[in-house]
Order: C-alpha cells, then sequence, then structure tokens
C-alpha cells in the first residue's frame, strides 16, 4: 500500500521493480491526500487509487480516523509514504507497527521536514542525500534502514538537486521494501538493522 501527494516516481519506481519481478510484492491500493498525477498513474499501472482529503473533514483527527480505517481494509503487509505531504496522527502509526516507512530528500537527522532540499541548497552543504526510515510518532524520525548520499553541484538548483536525490531514493525504495517485506529488518530501540541471510 502507497500513500501520495505528488507526481508518485517514488511510487512509480516500486510498481516497476514488482512488475519486473524485482520486488516480490503487489501493490494492493495508492492513497493520495490530494488529486495528483500519481494517482493517474496508479491506475494507468492497474491499481486501485483514491483521495482522502483533509478538507473534505471537519477536524484532523476525523481525517485521520478515516484514513487509518481505508488502510487498514487493504490489511497491507508495508505501508509506504512515498511523498506524502502530510503529518499523520500517533493513532495512525500505531495501528502498523514496523510496517510504515518513509523516505526523506536529505540524510536525517540533517534537514528535516517539507524544504529539505532547498534547507541542504541553502546551508551550502556539499553532501546531502536521502533516507529510508521507519515512522515513529516525530516527523523525519525514526530507525534509519537506508541512506544514500548525494553530492551538491556548484550550479545546482533546488529542482535538480531534487531529480538526482530522488534517483537514489528510487533504488533505496526498493531495497527497502524487499528487506522488510523479507523479514531481514531488526530493530532494537532506535537503530534498525538490516540483515542478510546469514546473519539471521
Ligand atoms: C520525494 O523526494 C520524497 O522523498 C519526498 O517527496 C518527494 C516525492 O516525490 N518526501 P514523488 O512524488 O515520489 O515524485
Amino acid at each position: 500500500m502507497i500513500l501520495i501527494s505528488g507526481t508518485g516516481s517514488g511510487m512509480t519506481a516500486v510498481l516497476e521493480a514488482c512488475e519486473r519481478g524485482d520486488l516480490a510484492a503487489d501493490v494492493v491500493g495508492v492513497l493520495a491526500d490530494r488529486p495528483c498525477r500519481g494517482l493517474e498513474v496508479a491506475s494507468e499501472h492497474g491499481v486501485p487509487a483514491a483521495v482522502t482529503r483533509l478538507a473534505d473533514f471537519s477536524t484532523r483527527h476525523e481525517w485521520n480516523q478515516a484514513l487509518t480505517k481505508k488502510v487498514r481494509a487493504y490489511a497491507p503487509d508495508l505501508v509506504l509514504l512515498a511523498g506524502f505531504m502530510r503529518v499523520l496522527a500517533p493513532e495512525f502509526v500505531d495501528a502498523f507497527p514496523g510496517r510504515l516507512l518513509n523516505v526523506h530528500p536529505s540524510l536525517l537527522p540533517a534537514f528535516p521536514g517539507a524544504r529539505a532540499v532547498r534547507d541542504a541548497l541553502e546551508a551550502g552543504v556539499k553532501v546531502t542525500g536521502t533516507t529510508v526510515h521507519l515512522v515513529d510518532h516525530e516527523v523525519d524520525h525514526g530507525p534509519i534502514l537506508f541512506q544514500e548520499p548525494v553530492p551538491t553541484r556548484p550550479n545546482d538548483t533546488e529542482e535538480s538537486l531534487h531529480e538526482r536525490i530522488k534517483e537514489a531514493e528510487h533504488r533505496l525504495l526498493v531495497d527497502a521494501c524487499r528487506a522488510l517485506l523479507g523479514g531481514d529488518v531488526v530493530v532494537k530501540g532506535r537503530v534498525a538493522s538490516v540483515m542478510s541471510g546469514g546473519e539471521r
């Protein structure tokens, strides 16, 4: 199950990996918090896609409850936040323990938040990157599964840097789904370890 808010390029990378047989999984559904291009792409791949807009509910709590119910209805083994640009309530997070993954365009804990790529550029860092992590009750926080550095370039714009970060994200997202679905992730406190076959 994948939650998105935008173009859904991360979602597409996971869908294509499933279709190629690189990832032994089926994407059972895609949900978005707003109408977006990613929903059309999901439909083109034959995946049920729907919107649950915050504006359609009188409180954020009700929206969170509705979203939790919709995701639960799919009984997903894994819930992937792939560019889902809303903070989810603790009740949502607690409904999918050890099964809720987020991808963020920085090397966390550096540059959390919605402007991570711009913040990295403005800070003048020479290396930023991407992080795939399990979600806890804090924003852009939780046990880290994979990170990949992406060097900045002198003439980078937010868009050019984000495009290179997304290339790395698409690889890591597939790796993280495979590791979690394969039972290769061990979490002790705040630290996640990804085991290879022999280490388990
Ligand atoms: C990704 O960079 C993700 O890390 C961030 O939002 C972006 C989503 O892009 N949270 P897309 O919709 O997958 O193309």
